[in-house]
């Protein structure tokens, strides 16, 4: 699997000539060279990865009034714009993407971004989920005014100070003032969004001269350095399936591909995309890649259930019963 990221920082950041060229963008990619696999097989790795590096959590409130569940298949989904996000908000699937989160920072070595933002005062993050990157991204710039937003109200309340949420969907039109923000940051949000050039223009739009935006999806396509990726292989299933399902709501489980395009038709500019390696499994030698691929594996296996429901049983209209039975799900 691969990450890819965004915006590696240009090597020295341009004078923008005129204030319609400042705007930024997103996307690099360099590709890694292959990894070494650990021949000592997975009895020698630690559960060390599971440590969360979410930071310290001071107070304020949620702006959020609304806070209506949908419930489906033993499962919880939003509420707001009902139907629109075909994963769970339960606990579970927080847990999950707090994982998610670890995973993803590990990865980009500590960073929480690779655009070379300095001194932000206005942040936005689309799609906040947990709100635990706006969190973060808070703690490290106690200047900024970071808002996270969300279809779900499921954020903390006691964040920092500079933190808050609200519920919104971001599909919908933008009520921001044009050229709002520093920095705009999307990430995990490739088996949400249908209009993605439509979102990276209303960023553009509600960013300041000189900010920035930056995407950080997973590519969702199993691949072996070797080639050696089976034509039976049940998670290749999986994801064809998972694909077709979202394909029904008119959303590209791959769209992160056209990410780079997208940004740069919406007007950015030096935008720069980055492709890094996601191991899955512990079959790395080197103990970084190692403790992603096992982040990566549990976040797989926990998440088939949730995963799955949606797109199966709303988008292939498949019944519960035959989606537990394809993949022997266990959960009732
Ligand atoms: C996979 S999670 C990613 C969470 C977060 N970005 C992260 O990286 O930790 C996707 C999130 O996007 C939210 N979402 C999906 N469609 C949305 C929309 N149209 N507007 C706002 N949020 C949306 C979902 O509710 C969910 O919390």
């Amino acid at each position: 699997m691969t990450e890819r990221t965004s915006p590696k920082p240009a090597e020295s950041p341009p004078q923008p000539k005129s204030p319609a060229d400042e705007v930024r963008g997103t996307t690099t990619i360099g590709t890694e060279a292959n990894l070494e696999a650990d021949t000592a097989g997975e009895g020698g790795t630690s559960d060390a990865g599971y440590d969360t590096d979410a930071g310290s959590r001071a107070s304020t409130s949620i702006c959020s009034s609304v806070r209506d569940y949908a419930f489906e298949n033993s499962r919880r989904y939003h509420k707001f714009q009902e139907g629109r996000y075909h994963f769970p908000n339960d606990e579970p699937e927080q847990e999950r993407e707090d994982m998610k989160h670890a995973m993803i920072i590990n990865l980009c070595n500590g960073k929480l971004h690779f655009a070379p933002v300095e001194n932000p005062q206005k942040v936005l993050d689309i799609g906040t989920g947990t709100g635990i990157w706006a969190v973060d991204m808070g703690d490290e710039y106690p200047e900024a005014d970071v808002l996270g937003i969300d279809l779900s109200p499921i954020q903390p309340s006691w964040v920092p100070p500079n933190v808050r949420f609200m519920v919104d969907d971001a599909e919908a039109e933008w009520l921001h003032a044009p050229g709002t923000f520093d920095y705009i940051h999307i990430r995990h949000m490739t088996s949400s969004i249908r209009n993605w050039p439509n979102l990276v223009t209303q960023a553009y739009q509600a960013l300041k001269p000189g900010g920035w935006i930056e995407l950080q999806e997973l590519r969702f396509v199993l691949e072996c350095d070797d080639g050696t990726v089976r034509n039976d292989s049940q998670v290749l299933d999986f994801l064809n399936n998972v694909k077709k399902g979202l394909a029904e709501f008119g959303v590209d489980l791959l769209g992160m591909q056209k990410n780079k395009q997208n940004v740069l038709d919406a007007g950015f500019v030096n935008v720069e995309e980055e492709v890094l390696k996601v191991p899955l499994g512990v079959w790395p030698k080197d103990p970084k890649m190692k403790t992603i691929g096992l982040y990566n594996r549990s976040m797989i296996a926990d998440g088939l259930h949730g995963i799955s429901m949606g797109p199966f049983t709303r988008g292939l209209k498949w019944t519960p019963e035959e989606v537990r039975n394809r993949y022997e799900l266990n959960r009732k």
